[in-house]
């Protein structure tokens, strides 16, 4: 088998390069371990930046989210028993998508299948070599379990923070940044009405709690936890209890509950590998760098990868230039490293840290205080939100 581009994993990074080629008549092949329907029913992220939805409105991926997803024009910042809006389309002319990014995976995955594309999903055994050669390939087991070779131009590692394809690039050529966070998030998505018009991050003595949603029927919901958090001690009783209690204050909108359908608890890391490229292996996504979700960040940064990365691979089949592949990395670093900084500050400005003192406290208090009543404070977390321009 051969292909010009082998991409390794249909997430979000994988799925939408394999489009973007396609649309610039560039043949791709993903590799996938698992299954179509695990893919298109794994519950994560679900904001969408300005930029991201422009991409997919462009690229025709945008018809099932423009009428089904949910447009928001700011959020709310709840602490000291206040809620706080932070005013989207004022401060910076934009509005965000609230849209699960299964949808996005669902959506992608039927364009690539109607157009003829191929994802081999159920793979096993999957691993990369010869990418520091002009002829790289992907071993795997196919569904059936026969063992395959496809030969490619390159390959984009599309497969996320625990996949193959970093941990391949030998010893020493990649530098990595790591910072685990004491804390975690129980996420849960219930069948029930919106709390609320728009999300609200409520920092509390009880710990931070983000009320999202999905749809007017349906919320997600997430708790700060402790990283080693046992599903187990958690029945819908004590979830919506808690869930109650990190939402007070006189002007706090009543929680409906409803049937909880799914739980479950992410960690909470920041990390980031330098460069994203070794020879003709190209990192994207969640397989080069990860962020802590406040801030939802981690779709989105996946997708800007990926639009850069299309983008080196149509000059070089254009006109043959590497130019704009070797300068990949380095060009898409920048968005990274300012999520990242969002993405901690935004942590840290609305979780419970363990070792903080009451000094600490006041001091997120005050940095709350600045952020939702100086103009020029809220710009700056209003312009990082919604997400900047895709070069
Ligand atoms: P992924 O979506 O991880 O896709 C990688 C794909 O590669 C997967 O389909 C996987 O099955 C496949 N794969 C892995 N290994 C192999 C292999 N060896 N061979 C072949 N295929 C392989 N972000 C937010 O902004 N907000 C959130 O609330 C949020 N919640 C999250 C919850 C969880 C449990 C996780 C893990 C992430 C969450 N994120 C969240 C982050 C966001 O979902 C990711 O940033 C996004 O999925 C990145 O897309 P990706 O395509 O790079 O990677
Ligand atoms: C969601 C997740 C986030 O991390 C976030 O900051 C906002 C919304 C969500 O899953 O809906």
């Amino acid at each position: 088998m051969h292909t010009q581009v082998g991409i390794v994993g249909a997430g979000p990074a994988g799925l939408v390069l394999s489009h973007l080629l396609a649309r610039a008549g560039i043949e791709s092949v993903i590799v996938e371990a698992r299954s179509r329907a695990y893919c298109e029913g794994r519950i994560r992220a679900g904001v969408l930046e300005h930029g991201t939805v422009d991409l997919l409105n462009e690229t025709g991926l945008g018809e099932r989210m423009r009428r089904e997803g949910l447009v928001h024009r700011g959020i709310y910042l709840r602490f000291d028993g206040r809620g706080h809006r932070i005013d989207f389309e004022d401060l910076t002319g934009k509005t965000i998508m609230v849209y699960g990014q299964h949808e996005v995976v669902k959506d992608v995955i039927a364009a690539r299948l109607a157009a003829g594309g191929t994802i081999l999903f159920e793979s096993s055994d999957v691993s990369i070599e010869r990418f520091d050669t002009a002829q790289p390939s992907i071993r795997f087991r196919d569904a059936r379990g026969d063992a395959q070779r496809l030969t490619c131009d390159f390959i984009a590692g599309c497969d996320g923070f625990h996949g193959v394809c970093r941990p391949t690039v030998p010893e020493g050529v990649l530098t990595f940044y790591d910072r685990v966070y004491p804390f975690a998030w129980l996420g849960i998505l219930a069948d029930a009405p919106p709390v609320c018009e728009e999300l609200i991050y409520s920092n509390t003595e009880r710990g931070f709690a983000l009320f999202s949603q999905r749809s007017p029927v349906v919320q997600r919901y997430y708790l700060q936890c402790t990283p080693d958090e046992d599903i187990n001690e958690w029945p819908d009783e004590r979830i919506w209890h808690e869930l109650q209690a990190r939402l007070v204050g006189d002007d706090a909108p009543q929680l409906v509950e409803g049937v909880i359908t799914q739980k479950g608890v992410t960690a909470m890391r920041s990390f980031v590998t330098e460069p994203m490229q070794y020879g003709r292996l190209f990192l994207a996504g969640d397989s080069a760098h990860i962020v802590p979700p406040t801030g939802a960040k981690g779709m989105n940064l996946a997708i800007a990868d990926v639009a850069a990365l299309a983008r080196g691979f149509v000059r070089y089949y254009r006109d043959g230039s590497l130019a704009t592949l070797d300068g990949y990395s380095a060009q898409v670093l920048g968005r990274v490293w300012k999520a990242e900084r969002f993405s901690w500050w935004m942590t840290s400005m609305l979780h419970r840290f363990e070792d903080q003192n009451r000094f600490d406290h006041k001091l997120q208090s005050a940095e709350l205080d600045y952020i939702t009543s100086s103009r020029a404070g809220a710009q700056s977390l209003a312009e990082n939100y919604v997400g900047f321009a895709m070069s």
